[in-house]
């Protein structure tokens, strides 16, 4: 397929993640932020009001199946998803419960919890970083711009990623969005591919990722000075992951048994 942009490392597809997906190479972390619903009812003049997040080509909200064949993922999920999700991570592998603590959220006024926590799973074998990396995640919401109606502050994004990944790695973010996790990527020294279905957010992300370093140290968590690129120690290649899960599928084996062949590669 070809690419939207693709420079230094950092590439975007303009398309349907479910197709994409199938044609690439093996990545290091998914780091995402995909599309769901948050209805509230209620609001500042009783109305009930309905809040949803671009589900733009997806006609039953986000499939967590896409995930399965990642061993290394961290996913922000609303409430209704939790469970399915921590019910994926643990089925093998480590995982962690991430909470995204907003000192600034705004109130929904529909008699809930004030809505100041957002949720984020890690799935993984191996952890990076140090502590700081993976301590508390306090992020103003309007500490920085953002470049989408749900666009996740770019700090946030850095601390997530350092304690996904190391310099050189590949990320990947199949709901790119306005492309925050490509921006932290190139910031960090990691190489990372996007996809996006809309157009006007592959355009934004490629805007951003030709400017100079995009760090705003103005939240309150620690400020990060991105480090020099490194590059990758070369590795076996391995093949792409919809031909290889065919390749086993042809050969008798079930869907959960291809997958597990895959992460052992
Ligand atoms: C929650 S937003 C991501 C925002 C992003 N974290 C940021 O900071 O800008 C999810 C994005 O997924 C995109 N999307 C929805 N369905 C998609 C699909 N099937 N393939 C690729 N992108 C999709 C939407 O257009 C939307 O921009």
């Amino acid at each position: 397929m070809r690419a939207y942009y693709s420079h230094a490392g950092i590439t975007i597809y303009h398309g349907d993640c479910r197709e994409v997906l199938l044609g690439l190479d093996p990545v290091d972390l998914v780091l995402t932020d995909p599309p769901y619903e948050l209805v509230a009812a209620g609001g500042g003049l009783g109305k009930k009001r309905r809040y949803e997040q671009s589900l733009a080509g997806l006609t039953d909200g986000f499939d967590i199946g896409l995930l399965k064949p990642f061993s290394n993922w961290i996913c922000f999920c609303a409430k209704a998803q939790l469970v399915d999700l921590i019910s994926l991570a643990s089925d093998c592998g480590r995982w962690m419960l991430l909470t995204w603590n907003k000192p600034d959220p705004t109130p929904l006024m529909n008699g809930n919890y004030l809505p100041d926590t957002e949720y984020i799973v890690h799935r993984f074998e191996k952890l990076y970083g140090g502590y700081k990396d993976r301590s508390r995640f306090t992020v103003m919401v309007g500490g920085e711009k953002v470049f989408h109606p749900t666009g996740k502050p770019l700090l946030l994004i850095t601390k997530l990623m350092r304690a996904g990944s190391e310099e050189g790695q590949v990320v990947l973010d199949p709901f790119m969005g306005s492309g925050t996790t490509l921006r932290a990527a190139k910031d960090l020294g990691r190489r990372a591919i996007g996809i996006e279905i809309e157009e006007k957010y592959c355009e934004i992300a490629a805007k951003r990722l030709s400017q100079e370093s995009m760090f705003q140290a103005t939240s309150t968590g620690p400020s990060v000075t991105p480090p020099a690129y490194v590059a990758p120690t070369p590795r076996t290649p391995k093949p792409k992951m919809g031909d290889f899960i065919n390749s086993q599928l042809a050969s008798g084996k079930s869907v959960d048994e291809a997958v597990a062949e895959w992460r052992k590669l």
